[in-house]
């Protein structure tokens, strides 16, 4: 008899809601054995939805890393090597700065099946969740994902003021004061409209707005932290009520799930 071969899955978790899982997302996670998952996957309806599986933290906080990323592909390999489904939840969609591409490549070297489900990424849904759409008709036809993790360069930046469509930047609450600066040292209209989308779909969302030249000092007022994603451009004057409207789409879906219990029991 041979011993069953086990396999990775990288699973898009979305952005916090398990509503926004795929359903690719809960039938992997609803046959796994192993999951390894993030702070930023929608962890807490985890026993639930993957009742066979051992469930293993390796969630990063900003600045902290409790388990190193090599580690984290370490666990994947060996989980799958003795034969079990591993899935590897990831908030939003993996391969969006997400180091999903590096796991990817960790299980190949080591001949581990490894398949991909795309999740909804926090580019989009978050500024969705606030009401406003990357793109609108005659608004702008372009939106530009950036990571903020670490400073822009001038010729980033210079690029990007340069693009007119919108700007979504990720993990940028930090840089946000220098972006934003340099954004309109590099020639953007100071007045353009901004907004940061924390904690995006969770029952804690909160918008902030204000122009590009006064973002960062607003942010601090606010007191606004990470998770967030910051949205730059026109199409941020199309924000209608988003937090509430998020507000009341979580409440409706909790009613009809709890109807739903209630009808099964
Ligand atoms: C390491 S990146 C991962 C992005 C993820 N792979 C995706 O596609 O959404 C983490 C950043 O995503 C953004 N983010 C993810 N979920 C969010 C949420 N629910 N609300 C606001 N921002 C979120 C924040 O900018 C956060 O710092």
């Amino acid at each position: 008899m041979t011993a069953r071969t086990g396999s990775v899955t990288l699973v898009g978790g979305g952005p916090g809601d398990p509503d926004l899982l795929t359903v690719a997302a809960v039938r992997a996670l609803a046959a796994a054995d192993v999951v390894l998952f993030d702070r930023l996957a929608p962890a807490a309806a985890l026993a639930a939805m993957a009742p066979n599986a051992r469930l293993i933290d390796v969630g990063k906080t900003p600045g902290h890393h409790p388990i190193p990323q090599h580690e984290i592909e370490q666990l994947l390999v060996s989980h799958a090597l003795a034969g079990s489904r591993v899935v590897r939840l990831k908030g939003g969609d993996p391969f969006v700065f997400g180091r999903g591409g590096e796991e990817v490549e960790a299980c190949r070297q080591a001949g581990v099946p490894v398949r991909i489900v795309p999740g909804v990424s926090s580019a989009i849904a978050v500024p969705a969740a606030a009401g406003i759409p990357v793109t609108h008709r005659s608004i702008s036809r372009m939106f530009t994902v950036v990571s903020g993790h670490a400073p822009l360069s001038s010729s980033e930046l210079a690029h990007l003021a340069g693009l007119g469509g919108t700007i979504v930047i990720l993990m940028g609450i930090l840089n946000l004061p220098s972006i934003a600066t340099g954004l309109v040292g590099a020639g953007m209209d100071p007045q353009t409209p901004a907004a940061i989308v924390e904690q995006g779909w969770t029952p804690r969302q909160r918008t902030t707005f204000a122009d590009l030249a006064g973002i960062g000092a607003q942010a601090a007022l606010a007191g606004v932290v990470s998770p967030a994603v910051v949205v730059i451009g026109e199409v941020v004057r199309l924000a209608r009520g988003g937090d509430d409207d998020a507000a009341a789409i979580l409440a409706e879906a909790a009613a009809s799930a709890a109807s739903a219990t209630g009808s099964a029991g």
